[in-house]
């Protein structure tokens, strides 16, 4: 402020130079640092980050920043972290998993059963908390709920009862065909197995045994949009 003596009031700030000195690392060179600027010299403002050697985890803040005081805002600590023995998974299994408790960032990974198929990620990690990362989940192939019909699956005519006994897998789809009979033609329908579950179109009709022999099957009708 202008003073009535014509001077200004306080101390008029001064900008000096601030260097930081490299910070100290204690704990046997466990934690070491990358400076991001070329020089050894860090200044007010510059940044550094931290690692730590492995298997050890980093816990605090990896950046540091050189403050105007000359001291980094924060160093972070390394610690040691395990996690329990992986558990499988329902319907998988663990690929070449020995039974032993891991160390931060190690991975194992995951395979289905026969006809399963892997959703989500294939490997799991060991986490900073000792916990696990999310671990995949196999999903169930599904059976067709009829006894017998034809069907199209991957562009081809099939017969549930000979090619199809085994069902579909998870995320597969098949077409059901059914019957218009003000125009006397068939379209398809097509159903996707999700997780075991595979739900019939409405539409659809299984053919009892006399009227499989006496009638035409949809699959062998007319396709209803060449009929436009
Ligand atoms: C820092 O750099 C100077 C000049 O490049 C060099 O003489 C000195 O040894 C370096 N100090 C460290 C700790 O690397
Ligand atoms: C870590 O420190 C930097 C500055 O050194 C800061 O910008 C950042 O917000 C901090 N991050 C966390 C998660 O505290
Ligand atoms: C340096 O400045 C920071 C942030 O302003 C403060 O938290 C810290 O206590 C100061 N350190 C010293 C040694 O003065
Ligand atoms: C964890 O391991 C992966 C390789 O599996 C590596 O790329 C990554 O840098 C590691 N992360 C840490 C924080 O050590
Ligand atoms: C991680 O592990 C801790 C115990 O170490 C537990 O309390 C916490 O619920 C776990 N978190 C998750 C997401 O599983
Ligand atoms: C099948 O679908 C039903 C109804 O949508 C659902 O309640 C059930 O959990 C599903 N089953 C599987 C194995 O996803």
């Amino acid at each position: 402020q202008c003073m009535s003596d014509g001077k200004w009031s306080g101390i008029l700030p001064q900008c000096q130079p601030v260097t930081c000195a490299p910070p100290s690392i204690p704990e046997f060179g466990v934690l070491s640092y990358r400076l991001l600027k070329p020089g050894n010299i860090s200044y007010f403002m510059d940044t550094i980050v931290f690692e730590c050697v492995p298997p050890l985890a980093l816990f605090g803040n990896e950046t540091a920043t050189c403050q105007a005081n000359g001291t980094w805002s924060s160093i972070p600590e390394c610690r040691a972290v395990t996690c329990p023995a992986p558990t499988g998974i329902e319907n998988g299994f663990l690929n070449f998993a020995v039974r032993r408790t891991y160390h931060y960032n190690e991975s194992v990974s995951f395979s289905c059963q026969s006809r399963y198929v892997l959703e989500g990620p294939k490997h799991s990690r060991c986490e900073k908390t000792g916990n696990w990362s999310t671990k995949p989940s196999c999903k169930e192939p599904c059976k067709i709920p009829v006894k017998k019909a034809v069907v199209l699956y991957e562009g081809e005519k099939k017969r549930v009862q000979n090619d199809l006994k085994e069902g579909i897998m998870h995320g597969e789809t098949i077409s059901f065909y059914c019957k218009n009979k003000e125009k006397s033609c068939a379209y398809t329908v097509p159903v996707q197995c999700v997780n075991g579950n595979l739900t019939l179109p409405f539409c659809f009709k299984e053919r009892g045994f006399f009227s499989s022999l006496v009638k035409t099957d949809p699959s062998n009708m007319k396709p209803c949009e060449d009929l436009k």
